[in-house]
């Protein structure tokens, strides 16, 4: 791209400052900002305003498969899972492009040592679980690893380094995902430098068109892989490529599935799978009113009972179907570096950028129908976001070894 075509992209959204520095820059530094330019998805800049208007539809609660009616079918949505993993229909993505501020871990989270008296990484707990399905089934499934252009080389250096943990690196695939620019309150778009943009990961929702673009979905086709098991790399109790859970999906006629637990209490904050205008959805902790906070069905349970874990199960023609639609943009108010008139880098005290992130729980209101699918809180889901305190490696650290794990 040249600066001419830079501009020529850049003026229609009033952006043409990223370009103020030019003139001074080396060549190869122009060349940086220029293909930076040029991959730029300045769409980002429409949807500011469409967020901004973002209306939710009608709520209405949505029951679970319960733990006790996955333990009647048990053995029946085992065997349909188990043939659906050795028929090579079922692969896992595994979302590590996430940055991890409030851990505070200078590399990716996966790479976090969660034993004690033993080396024992969060991907190595994820393999581990990964392994006891591949073991049970006799048949690896293929694992994509969603990094981040900050953590891709680290991720693939640190997995071959300890050779994936025992597991086949034939099965193992790696993409990158997308970058989304800071964008001040101004609605400019923030220069990190006089050749960069601030740019940073745009979201776990981006999973499904970043491994598209990454020329991934042929291998999907050519192994003849219908369902995508989706998680996140922090819960060290995750279960990927559950048989039970497959099965139970695939029984239910369901296109995608969601792993959730019951609420600890009404309170607590935690996104709920329920309907949206009579489609799958999920509701915020945020947005429930009081009344719906409450409400108790006839048998005493909570009418928004069913919190999310961040481990779902898509079909993988309906995500095809979906490529082109947008996800909702969720906003956040961070402190981002920037290149002052003068040339200079100053780094804020308070908030002074926007970030933006589409979320994988947004792709659930997509599909036609969703089966919210009971799992045993303590046994599966242990959440590393902190040092310390609520979802913290102390309290995962904890549940591993109530869990049996060795630390
Ligand atoms: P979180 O929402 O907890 O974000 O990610 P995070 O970046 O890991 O942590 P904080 O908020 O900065 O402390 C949930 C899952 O989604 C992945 C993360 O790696 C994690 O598995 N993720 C998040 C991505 O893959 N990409 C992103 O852009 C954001």
């Amino acid at each position: 791209m040249t600066k001419t075509e830079a501009l020529a992209k850049l003026a229609p959204y009033g952006q043409e400052h990223l370009l103020k520095f030019f003139d001074s820059l080396t060549d190869s530094e122009q060349e940086q900002l220029l293909s930076q330019i040029e991959s730029l998805d300045l769409s980002v800049l429409d949807q500011l305003e469409a967020s901004h208007d973002a209306k939710r539809g009608t709520f209405e609660p949505l029951g679970a498969l319960t733990l006790e009616e996955i333990e009647a079918d048990k053995e029946k949505y085992r065997s349909i899972g188990l043939n659906a993993i050795r028929s090579g229909k079922a692969a896992c993505i595994l979302l590590a492009g996430g940055q991890g501020s409030r851990l505070g871990f200078d590399h990716p989270k996966g790479m976090y040592n969660m034993g004690i008296n033993r080396e024992l990484y969060i991907f190595q707990c994820l393999f581990n679980n990964l392994m006891e399905v591949t073991d049970e089934a006799d048949s690896y499934v293929h694992i994509f690893i969603m990094t981040s252009e900050a953590n891709d080389t680290e991720t693939r250096e640190f997995l071959q380094e300890n050779k994936f943990f025992g597991y086949s690196e034939e099965y193992v695939h790696f993409f990158v995902q997308e970058m989304a620019p800071a964008i001040g309150e101004n609605k400019k778009i923030i220069l990190a430098d006089k050749a960069s943009i601030a740019m940073s990961p745009n979201g776990n929702g981006g999973w499904f068109s970043s491994l598209h673009h990454a020329g991934l979905v042929p291998l999907l086709k050519r192994e003849g892989i219908e369902w995508l098991n989706v998680f996140a790399v922090d819960n060290v109790l995750q279960r990927m490529a559950d048989p039970v859970f497959i099965g139970a999906t695939i029984n239910s006629g369901c296109t995608s599935g969601g792993k959730v637990v019951a609420k600890a209490d009404p309170q607590e904050r935690v996104g709920v799978l329920c309907l949206e205008d009579g489609m799958p959805s999920i509701v915020e902790y945020y947005e429930m009113t009081d009344e719906m906070i409450t409400r108790r069905n006839a048998d005493g349970r909570l009418a928004y009972n069913y919190g999310v874990i961040l481990n779902y199960l898509f079909r993988t023609d309906k995500l095809m179907e979906t490529l082109d639609k947008k996800l909702p943009l969720h906003m956040a108010h961070k402190k981002v570096a920037y290149v002052n008139d003068n040339g200079d880098i100053v780094k804020p005290d308070e908030p002074n950028a926007y970030k933006f992130e589409t979320l994988v729980l947004d792709m659930i209101h997509m599909q036609d129908s969703c089966l919210a699918y009971e799992v045993v809180r303590e046994k599966e889901f242990a959440p590393v976001k902190n040092k310390d305190g609520v979802d913290s490696v102390v309290s995962a650290r904890e549940l591993l070894v109530k869990n049996g794990v060795d630390l």
